[in-house]
This record gives C-alpha cells, structure tokens and sequence, in this order.
C-alpha cells in the first residue's frame, strides 16, 4: 500500500511523532509513505516526497512538523480538489493519513466523499476543540508553555502590585485559557463560553485588592475579546487606583518548541491507531481519544459542539479568594 501523509492548518507540537510512527510502522509491515508537503497545498501542486524511517529519526522532540503546514484555501474549491485527486492517481497513493484541526478534517471528510478513498484523519490542534475526543496533540504543551509565561509574568505582577491580561489562544473555545487559569491561580479566567460582564470586571479586581491581593492576573482567551481592548477598557473605567494595568499576547510562543513527553506519547499512539485502523479496512474517519481508549468516530462528529471543563472553571472562581 502507498499511504500519502500530510499536516496541515496551524503546526501542533506532537505532529512529528505521529508521522515517525506512521513510518516506522508502515516500512515495518512493507507499505510505503508519501509525504505531502504544505498540506493540501501540496495536494494541489503535486509536492510530494518519499518517507523512510531514516527520514523521520530524531524528530520525536521536535516541535511544528517536518512535512510544513498551510492554510490553503484553495482546497473548499472543487476544481482545485479535482486537481488533487488527480495527482493522487498519478502519484498510485491508496490511502490518506491526514493530521490537523477542524478545518482539516472537513478537508479530509471532503476527499474521503469524493474519491471513495480510505481516508484517516488524526485530531491535533492546540486548541483543544475536537468533539468526541478528549485530547487533541498538541495542547499538553501549549497548556505548558503558557503556564511556564504566566508564572513569569507573575513574578513582575507581584512586584508591581499590577493588574496583568494575558491572552491566551484558542480561536473560538476557552479550553486552553481554563486548564491554564486554573493551573496558574489566575484571578480571573475569560472565555467565550462563559460570558463574564466586561462591566464586572472592575468590582472584580477592587474586591480583590481589598481582601489584601498584591496583583490582579486575568487569563483572557482569545475568543473572548482582545487584550489591548481590555486594557483601555479598564483604564477608562478605573484608572490604575488599583495597580498599573499591563497586557501580554502570548501567541504563538504557546504553539511552539519541544512537545511535552505527554505529546510526544499521545502523538505516537495517535499515529499507530491510524495506520492500523487503515490497515484493517477502515475508510474513513479520525481517531479519538475517550476514557482512556482510542478509537475511530465518523467526520461529521469531528464538527459538534464540544464542551469546555465547566467545573474547572467554577473551581477556579471558587478559589480566587
Ligand atoms: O488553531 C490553532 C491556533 O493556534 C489558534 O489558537 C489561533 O487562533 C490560530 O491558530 C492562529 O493561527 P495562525 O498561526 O495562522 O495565525
């Protein structure tokens, strides 16, 4: 079997473990792995590149992923699919492993549609915001990273007696700015699911200051607003009576650097469910991850609302005393 393997959309720390264990197990069993480079960028434009398992050593502790990413657009256009497949023929690939958030799997479901092909797809995104699967690869170390940042910046909130926002990613869901708030004993955590008050924060950060607090820290996810706004926002309201206000963006120092040796595991567990579940027969759909078991859930489920940690974030209300 010639198996064609690609990442694409954001990187996700973990991606290549997933594509050294599909390797390594395919080579193993003699099938072969063509790397797609760019995602379905190099779907379109044909950029294609044999895999062996000396291709893919020492890359388990890397962070992004060897094959590139992109958000390629091109890809919702059917004439631009149409290409694809056709390089897919040309090229003898039988099956596709494909690695990504939201957006990729619906690229994924989309080929599996249309060309009939066995198609598996395997959930990594930092954000965390795959329905049906309780861990995508990627986020342990994102949540790391972030918490590592954090504790930094708290050191200069206390010294300060500030009141620090910092953004936290997550396109459209809270999950990293929960499990980070609640891992950092953040003041205050702001999500998009959860619409705390703008107009409450001010109350907020006063009972706190009164209750003998030296710093104020709000983990402010992107979905629920911009960190500079904010900034502004609470300097119009309330001055810095309570502490000078400052605001930090994150961003991508969250997505990047060595996977977390809990990525690096997933990911390689991730990656030998894939390639067995293909080998076995399976057709489509992306592996997920449930009480501890791994498993293949169809592509439509990859696309439901999954819910945040709704406990995690009361606790950390409760416990921001
Ligand atoms: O989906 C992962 C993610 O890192 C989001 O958290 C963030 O909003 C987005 O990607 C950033 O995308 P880009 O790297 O294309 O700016």
């Amino acid at each position: 079997m010639r198996i064609g393997l690609l990442t694409s959309g954001g990187d996700a720390p973990g991606m290549n473990s997933i594509i050294r264990a599909i390797v390594r197990c395919a080579e193993r069993e003699g099938h072969e792995v063509i790397g797609i480079k760019r995602g379905y960028r190099g779907l379109i434009e044909k950029d294609f590149v044999k895999l062996t398992s000396r291709d893919v050593g020492g890359i388990i502790g890397k962070g992004g992923t060897i094959l590139l990413s992109s958000r390629e657009e091109r890809f919702k256009k059917f004439e631009y699919r149409e290409r694809a497949y056709r390089n897919l023929r040309e090229e003898g690939i039988d099956a596709l492993i494909i690695l990504g958030g939201e957006g990729t799997l619906k690229g994924a479901r989309l080929v599996a549609e249309e060309t009939g092909m066995p198609v598996i797809g395997i959930p990594c995104t930092i954000d965390n915001d795959i329905s049906r699967t309780e861990y995508c690869v990627g986020y342990d170390t994102a949540v790391k990273n972030a918490v590592e940042a954090i504790d930094k910046i708290r050191d200069t909130a206390s010294s300060h007696e500030r009141i620090f926002i910092v953004e936290v990613m997550g396109k459209h869901r809270g999950f990293i700015a929960v499990e980070v708030g609640l891992a950092t004993g953040a003041e205050l955590i702001l999500i998009p699911e959860e619409k705390f008050p703008k107009d409450k924060i001010p109350e907020e950060i006063e009972k706190a200051k009164s209750m003998g607090k030296l710093h104020f820290i709000i983990v402010l996810s992107e979905g629920y607003g911009n960190a500079k706004e904010l900034e502004r926002f609470l300097k119009e309201k309330i001055g810095e009576k309570y502490g000078e206000i400052r605001s930090t963006v994150l961003g991508h120092i969250q997505r990047g650097g060595s996977p977390t040796h809990y990525d690096r595991l997933m990911g390689t567990k991730f990656g030998v469910v894939a390639y067995e579940s293909l080998i076995a027969g399976e057709r489509s759909g992306f592996v997920a991850f449930e009480r501890g078991k791994f498993y293949i859930e169809d592509f439509e489920k990859a696309e439901e609302y999954k819910p945040i940690d709704r406990e995690a974030y009361r606790l950390n209300l409760k416990l921001a005393i």
